[in-house]
C-alpha cells in the first residue's frame, strides 16, 4: 500500500454555533462540541483509509473556553500517527468572531478509529508519510499516547 501524506487527509470543518447547540448559559453543550468532534476526525481517518473506520476511543478532552451562540466553530483535524488497523487523529477546535475575525482555541482531542474490511473485520491501513518535522513530531507523541493507552486499556480489563 503506499503511504499517504498527513495533507491528504486534512478536513477543516465549520460549523456556525446556533441556539439549538447551546445549554442555558448561551454556549455549545460539550456532546455537541464532541459530536462535531468525531465527525471531523472520521473524515480525516476515512480519507486516509479509503474505507470504512469506526471510533475505538476518545483521549482526554479539554474544553479551554466556551464556544458561544453566533461564532464560528472550527474543526481541524489531522492524522497523526498510523499503526497496523488503528490510527490517531487529533483535532484543535477553535472558534472564530465572525465580526472581528478573531479566533480562540477552546477545545483538544486525540481519536483513534479502526478500519474495517468487508469482513467487518479490522484491516491494515495504508501508512503515514509524515515528512515534516512537525509531522514527524507529532507521530512520535502519538507513538507514545498509544502506548500509555494501551496500557490503561489492558488496566482496565483486569479490573
Ligand atoms: C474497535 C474494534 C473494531 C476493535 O476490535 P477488536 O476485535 O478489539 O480488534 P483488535 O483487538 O484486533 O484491535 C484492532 C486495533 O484496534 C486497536 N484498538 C482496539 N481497541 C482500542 C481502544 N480502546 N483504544 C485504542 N486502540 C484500540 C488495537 O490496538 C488494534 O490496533 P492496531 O491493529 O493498529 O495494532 C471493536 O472493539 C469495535 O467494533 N468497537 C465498537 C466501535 C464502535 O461502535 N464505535 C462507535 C462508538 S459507539
Amino acid at each position: 500500500m503506499d503511504p499517504v501524506a498527513p495533507a491528504a487527509s486534512r478536513v477543516e470543518m465549520t460549523q456556525l454555533v446556533m441556539p439549538s447547540h447551546a445549554n442555558v448559559l448561551g454556549s455549545a453543550f460539550g456532546g455537541t462540541v464532541m459530536q462535531w468532534t468525531d465527525l471531523a476526525a472520521a473524515m480525516a481517518a476515512m480519507r486516509h483509509a479509503r474505507l470504512p473506520v469506526v471510533t475505538a476511543s476518545i483521549d482526554q478532552l479539554d474544553f479551554l473556553s466556551p464556544v458561544r451562540i453566533g461564532q464560528i466553530a472550527i474543526l481541524a483535524a489531522q492524522v497523526n500517527a498510523v499503526f497496523r488497523t488503528s490510527l490517531e487523529v487529533g483535532v484543535e477546535v477553535s472558534t472564530e468572531d465572525p465580526m472581528t475575525g478573531e479566533r480562540r482555541r477552546c477545545c483538544n482531542a486525540w481519536l483513534t478509529f479502526v478500519a474495517l474490511g468487508p469482513d467487518g473485520r479490522p484491516t491494515e491501513l495504508p501508512p503515514l508519510a509524515a515528512a515534516s518535522e512537525e509531522e514527524r513530531r507529532r507521530e512520535r507523541a502519538a507513538v507514545a499516547r498509544r502506548e500509555a493507552r494501551l496500557a490503561l486499556r489492558r488496566t482496565l480489563a483486569g479490573r
